[in-house]
């Protein structure tokens, strides 16, 4: 059941599309304290064992307890384990214990979530701004409250099936050569590949919607070439606008008003990659029309995928930022022994970027009303991403493009997929990737995944190896790193084996996954799951933080700490544990319930298959065009007859409803003797 409650007059993120009247009842699962100056405070007190999941991309661990997080898109390459902050923002918890519920908070602007982290019992829910609707779930468990919001708040965005292919990116590749060097090196390796990223530097000065004539001077069959070798590749898009005179969508968006303004009525301003620039006025619905338009100039040349970025928006400095510093500057003692005077220097400068006070000096005209940016902070990039998606929709409507963003709010994951922003090429990155997957899910972001590798800081062999073998099970498999780091293809670590071997693990599972991640959207469910909501009375279960549950029929255990050999691993039930050193070589084992230390070196990925469940393999491929599903190798750990539903389609078009995209296979008694049954061609049953 889910209750309503509007406090003053919200604005409208459009992140629920069901429509929930307004509970008029006085709320009673959370005691509301307003104070004297008029703000406002939701507390609860947790039961020492209750579990709190939710908050989607945010820091530390599935179960939030114990931290506080605040709920305000950020630019920060540095997410260290005190940070509060991420890229994203959303406000989805669910309190699961002998009591469960789910609480959404939706409002534009800041929320803190102190879990636990003031007081041990204590959850204090403080929105900074007072006009909000607040969503009240209740339900058997925190699976069955998560499945209620996700219905509430519509299906998640679609991705096109060779977006599940293997991509590749760094910031930057020059020019066409190094584009086909990349590309090269992957196909002479005979290392999967399907996409390849192009960062700022494709841009013309870094300006959106143009491509630099000197470096790609004939774009369109560039983009063909590539294609014809089974590549795609996916140009970056920024949120902020060069300011230049003669620059179409500079002038086109000062002619028209489009861009976010100061108090005085006059344009903002703010440097980013370009420079100096403006930021579009995504809130407004005709400014997000005239931008959305803009990516056609870009499907024109053949593009089919596009990632959008500095959209929390990130702000490197403002004229008035850098005067203010100038002032202290002139001001400054140099002289001066005074304690504390050089920290006050560096942080003057150092906080030149993202100052709450530039996010309080520009405003947006949200369709006549003139609303501050910090206001509506967290929709920012939410509108950008969905003023792209609707814009996809009128240019090319029967065709999925490839859409993700850095920032988001919930509601947005109908419009696209996210990544997780600029991590680093640490092992504790790795881990915070794989505790991050199912809050997504949680949140609706299922076309989502990190920097593979690391964005920042120098990847290791082995930091790779383990992080592929991870990513493998996430949507988006992309590795991305930043200039200035250590190469990080993967055939820049010596024997390429070991990455050809574990990427032909992800091009055989791809039928699975993708059907699993279609139905997923399709269902508004969850395709990345923690293991207690499955196993919601197996406390063991509900404590494990590292093992995920992908799709119906599987449990990963990926290996994140240097120089392990292998792990230590929970069963909740009897499973199939199969170790995979590339698709055709394997060892399988049946494993009871319980904790076992399993072997997995670094070039192998450990999986295992539930109890009366089965995994369709195909053959492996070098890109997802070469794929071949009509064979099938199938793996079962059954004791009775089962049936596994696999959605396929044509992966690129939007007929999601058509029954042909149910394919079944079934493992069956036939004449004493179980064998697979499906419309597929079944070469070879693995059974258990
Ligand atoms: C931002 C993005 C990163 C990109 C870089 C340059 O830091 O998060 O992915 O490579 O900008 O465009």
């Amino acid at each position: 059941m889910i209750k309503k409650y509007i406090y003053g007059n919200p604005i409208e993120t459009d992140a629920v599309i069901d429509h929930i009247s307004v509970c008029e009842e006085p709320l009673e699962e959370l005691n509301e304290i307003t104070s004297a100056d008029g703000s406002m405070l939701f507390t609860y007190l947790m039961e020492k064992d209750d579990i709190v999941y939710g908050l989607g991309e945010a820091n530390r661990g599935i179960n939030k307890r114990g931290y506080i997080y605040e709920s305000f898109c950020s630019d920060d390459p540095y997410h260290t384990e005190e940070k509060r902050s991420l890229y994203a923002a959303h406000n989805f918890i669910v309190i699961s214990g002998m009591i469960s519920i789910g609480i959404f908070v939706d409002t534009p602007s800041k929320v803190t979530f102190d879990i636990g982290y003031t007081a041990e019992n204590l959850l204090k829910i403080t929105p900074s701004d007072q006009n909000l609707k607040l969503y009240i779930i209740s339900g058997k468990n925190a699976y069955d409250i998560v499945r209620q919001f996700r219905k509430m708040i519509g299906r998640s965005y679609m991705a096109p099936r060779w977006a599940f292919g293997f991509q590749q990116s760094r910031w930057s590749y020059m020019n066409e050569d190094e584009v086909r060097e990349v590309v090269s090196s992957y196909r002479e390796n005979h290392i999967p590949l399907d996409a390849v990223y192009l960062d700022i530097d494709y841009m013309e000065s870094y300006k959106d919607f143009t491509v630099s004539n000197e470096r790609f001077p004939d774009f369109p069959n560039f983009t063909a070439e590539m294609r014809q070798q089974g590549v795609r590749l996916i140009p970056i898009i920024d949120a902020g606008v060069k300011i230049e005179d003669g620059y179409d969508v500079y002038e086109e968006g000062k002619q028209n008003g489009f861009f976010c303004k100061r108090a005085d009525g006059t344009d903002f301003e703010a440097a980013v990659w370009p420079g100096m620039t403006h930021l579009p006025d995504f809130l407004n619905s005709d400014a997000r029309k005239w931008f959305g338009k803009k990516y056609k100039v870009l499907i024109d040349t053949g593009i089919e995928g596009f990632w959008n970025d500095m959209n929390e928006p990130a702000l490197f400095y403002t004229p008035e930022g850098v005067s203010e510093a100038k002032n202290y500057l002139d001001n400054f003692d140099f002289q001066t022994n005074e304690q504390g005077k050089f920290f006050e220097l560096k942080d003057k400068m150092s906080s030149l970027a993202n100052r709450q006070k530039d996010y309080e000096s520009f405003y947006h005209n949200m369709d006549g009303t003139v609303i501050r940016h910090d206001k509506v902070h967290n929709i920012y990039g939410y509108n950008m991403t969905r003023s792209a998606s609707e814009a996809f929709d009128e240019i090319v409507p029967d065709k999925r493009i490839l859409m993700f963003s850095r920032s988001s709010y919930i509601g947005m994951h109908r419009y696209g997929g996210i990544w997780t922003g600029d991590n680093q090429s640490w092992w504790s990155h790795l881990l915070l990737n794989i505790k991050m997957m199912p809050s997504l899910n949680m949140c609706g972001f299922l076309y989502s995944g990190a920097d593979i590798g690391g964005f920042g800081s120098h990847c290791t062999r082995d930091l790779l190896l383990r992080w592929l073998a991870f990513g493998i099970f996430t949507p988006l498999m992309r590795n991305h790193s930043a200039l200035g780091t250590r190469r990080q293809e993967c055939y820049n670590f010596g024997d390429t084996s070991a990455f050809k071997d574990i990427l032909s693990i992800r091009y055989s599972l791809i039928p699975y996954l993708y059907s699993e991640y279609m139905k997923a959207c399709l269902n508004s469910d969850m395709m990345i799951k923690p293991l207690s909501f499955d196993y919601p009375s197996d406390e063991l279960a509900c404590t494990t933080e590292d093992q995920l549950l992908i799709g119906e029929s599987l449990m990963i255990a990926p290996v994140y700490t240097q120089n392990a050999k292998g792990r230590y691993v929970y069963l909740p039930e009897d499973m199939l544990f199969v170790l995979f050193k590339s698709s055709s070589h394997r060892k399988s084992a049946v494993l009871r319930k319980g904790v076992h230390y399993i072997d997995a070196a670094v070039d192998e990925v450990p999986v295992f298959i539930r109890k009366n469940k089965l995994l369709p393999l195909c053959r492996t491929s070098e890109c997802t065009d070469l794929m071949n599903t009509s064979m099938f190798e199938v793996i079962a750990f059954a004791d009775q007859g089962i049936t596994y539903e696999m959605y396929e389609d044509d992966g690129i078009s939007k007929d999601y409803f058509n029954p042909k995209n149910k394919v079944k296979f079934e493992i069956k008694e036939v004449d004493g003797q179980f064998g697979a049954v499906s419309d597929k061609t079944i070469v070879k049953l693995s059974l258990f």
